[in-house]
C-alpha cells in the first residue's frame, strides 16, 4: 500500500483573474482562464490533500472533492486565503491578480456628464497576495510551503529567480513559451534553491499532477 503522495495535506490555491470594479457595472480584469490553477486543485485533490480553491470570475466546473469560493476582488482574495492559510500546509497561487484597483468604487453607475470629457480613474496598488502569506508566520516556520508563477516573456530563468527572491518563496514555476493564457497546454519551468528543472510541454492537467509530484517531495515530513 502507497500512501497519496499528499494524504493528509491541506492545500491552498489560487485561479483565475481578479475584477476590480470601477462602479457597479465596469471595472478592469484580466485574460486569465483559471485552467492551470484549477488543474492543480484537482491534482491536489487525486493526491489525497483536502483543497480549498479561491478562484476569481472564471467559467470552469468545480473539480471534483474541491471546496471553492468564489471571489472577485484582489482584497477579497487576500481576505480569502489568509482565512485558509490558517491551516494549510501547501499555499500554490497560480492567479492573476490585477496589480491595481480603481482608487474609489462609485456606489452607482458613473455616468456621462455632457461635458464630452471621459472620468479620470486614478489606480491604486493592489496587496500581493502571495508576497504576504509568504512573509506570515506559519510560511516563514515553514509551517506553509509557498509556490508562486510566473509569466514572462524573456529571460525566464533571470526573471524567475529573482521574483522566487523578491517574494520570499522555496519553489516558483515559470510559464515557458508563448503566454498560456486560455490554453490547454502548457510548459514549465521550476526554480528552487537547487536550481532549475523544466516538465516536458503536455497538457495542463499532466503538468499539474507532475507538479503536485514535485511539491509532495519537497514538503517537510507530516507531523
Ligand atoms: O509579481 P507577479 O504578478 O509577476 O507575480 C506572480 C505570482 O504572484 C503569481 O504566483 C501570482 O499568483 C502571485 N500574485 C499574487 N498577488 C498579486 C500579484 C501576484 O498572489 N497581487
Amino acid at each position: 500500500f502507497q500512501p497519496k503522495a499528499l494524504a493528509g495535506r491541506r492545500v491552498l490555491v489560487t485561479a483565475g483573474p481578479t475584477f476590480e470594479a470601477m462602479d457597479p457595472i465596469r471595472g478592469i480584469t484580466n485574460h486569465s482562464s483559471g485552467k492551470m490553477g484549477f488543474a492543480i486543485a484537482r491534482a491536489a485533490r487525486e493526491a489525497g490533500a483536502q483543497v480549498t480553491l479561491v478562484a476569481g470570475p472564471v467559467s470552469l466546473p468545480t473539480p471534483r472533492g474541491v471546496t471553492r469560493l468564489d471571489v472577485q476582488s484582489a482584497r477579497q482574495m487576500l481576505q480569502a486565503c489568509e482565512a485558509g492559510a490558517r491551516q494549510a500546509d501547501v499555499f500554490i497561487a497560480t492567479a492573476a491578480v490585477a496589480d491595481w484597483r480603481p482608487e474609489v468604487q462609485a456606489d452607482h453607475k458613473i455616468k456621462k456628464d455632457g461635458s464630452g470629457q471621459p472620468p479620470a480613474v486614478r489606480f491604486v496598488e493592489n496587496p500581493d497576495i502571495l508576497a504576504t502569506l509568504a512573509q506570515g508566520e506559519r510560511a516563514r516556520s515553514g509551517a506553509l510551503y509557498c509556490v508562486g508563477f510566473a509569466a514572462e516573456s524573456e529571460n525566464l530563468v533571470a526573471h524567475a529567480r529573482a521574483k522566487r527572491g523578491r517574494k520570499g518563496i522555496p519553489l516558483l514555476v515559470g510559464n515557458i513559451g508563448p503566454l498560456a493564457f486560455g490554453r490547454d497546454d502548457n510548459e514549465l519551468l521550476l526554480v528552487d534553491e537547487h536550481g532549475e528543472q523544466a516538465l516536458p510541454p503536455g497538457p495542463k492537467l499532466v503538468l499539474a499532477r507532475q507538479l503536485i509530484a514535485q511539491i509532495a517531495r519537497r514538503l517537510r515530513p507530516a507531523a
